[in-house]
């Protein structure tokens, strides 16, 4: 393991050896410290509470120190392209500020959102190969333009608690919002419950299909973990007897650029597409999922995340022993 960049460079059984890792920690029966004496520095380009708190509070209870920085902020602003002349607001070149920092740490966590500008770009994730392409140590996917596999493991490590291991029906539903999201979350979702071999049934309004590359992949994914992929625009029926509801929001990849049109072409969409009672009660007792934030009576009603079927905090707990878990794998 060099890198945690998304979870297709894993096979499903490492991944469910990373599951079993992260549950013995949770449960107290493992505690040790890998990162005695070493530090490991977080980077975030964007707000996050979550995955800050967890990568921090889990790099000191592996006996490790955080040193987190946000570039244009506590440190300089970054340029990731190759050949570009820097007279503009960049301070500093990635090629610098990762080999400089990876003298003073054992890893480097990354935090960089798509920007919604240009789908042929941001498609291909160039900040967070940059870092990788860089770095001789470690680079840990903290969510990236097109991946969050910390956020997917956490999922997989929570439907196997509360469900037990195995196959579920498993339902990830589009949900309005505002404005348009990045597709990290679902893609890494997606394609993490192709890897765990559930049967995934994806529901979204035409107009918010996820990229072609990553539908094939999540396809062989599935077919070669025992699993099976359905898509449909039915909001409703898309419920029916499903174990797991997943909701998240995200944009069309057509409108990266524009996204005021994109907001134009989800008006009307905005009372079907919430995650509430009626919708629940067509699943199978569906546990509900959402990575948070999460947008109140927006995306789902207060009944449904204030039910006794939503995981959501357990979820969000969850992302702390999972990447123990990960960190302890790559600084071994
Ligand atoms: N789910 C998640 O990554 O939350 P944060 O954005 O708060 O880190």
């Amino acid at each position: 393991m060099k890198n945690y960049l998304v979870t297709t460079d894993f096979s499903t059984e490492y991944l469910n050896g990373l599951i079993e890792s992260a549950l013995k920690i949770k449960s107290g029966e493992v505690r040790n410290k890998p990162l005695d004496g070493k530090s490991i520095a977080l980077v975030f380009f964007n707000p996050s509470l979550r995955t800050r708190a967890s990568m921090q509070v889990g790099i000191y209870e592996l006996g490790g120190n955080a040193v987190i920085l946000e570039p244009g902020g506590t440190s300089w602003t970054l340029e990731h392209r190759d050949g570009v002349v820097m007279d503009g607001n960049k301070t500093e070149h990635l090629a610098e500020f990762v080999r400089v920092l990876e003298r003073y740490v054992s890893a480097i966590g990354v935090r960089t959102f798509a920007e919604l500008k240009d789908w042929e770009t941001e498609r291909t994730d160039p900040i967070l190969n940059a870092f990788a392409k860089y770095a001789t140590v470690p680079i840990i996917n903290l969510e990236s333009a097109m991946h969050h596999p910390c956020q997917s493991m956490a999922d997989m490590m929570t439907i196997r608690e509360k469900l037990g291991a195995g196959r579920k029906k498993v339902l990830m539903t589009w949900a309005w919002h505002p404005k348009p999201l990045p597709m990290a979350v679902p893609d890494s979702f997606a394609l993490a419950a192709a890897q765990f071999g559930h049967d995934l049934r994806i529901v979204h309004p035409k107009g918010y299909e996820l990229d072609d590359a990553l539908i094939a992949e999540i396809e062989k994914q599935s077919a070669a973990n025992g699993g099976s992929v359905e898509f449909t625009n039915d909001v409703h029926s898309a419920f029916d007897d499903v174990e797991v509801v997943y909701a998240k929001s995200w944009g069309g990849k057509q409108f990266y650029g524009d996204t005021d049109k994109d907001i134009e072409f989800r008006t009307g969409l905005r009372n079907d597409w919430i995650v509430d009672e009626q919708k629940m009660a067509r699943t199978n007792n569906a546990s509900f999922m959402h990575c948070l934030p999460v947008r109140r009576n927006v995306i789902v009603t207060d009944g449904v995340i204030d039910s006794a079927n939503s995981v959501v905090i357990d979820e969000a707990e969850n992302r702390l022993h999972i990447q123990k878990a990960i960190m302890s794998e790559l600084i071994k």
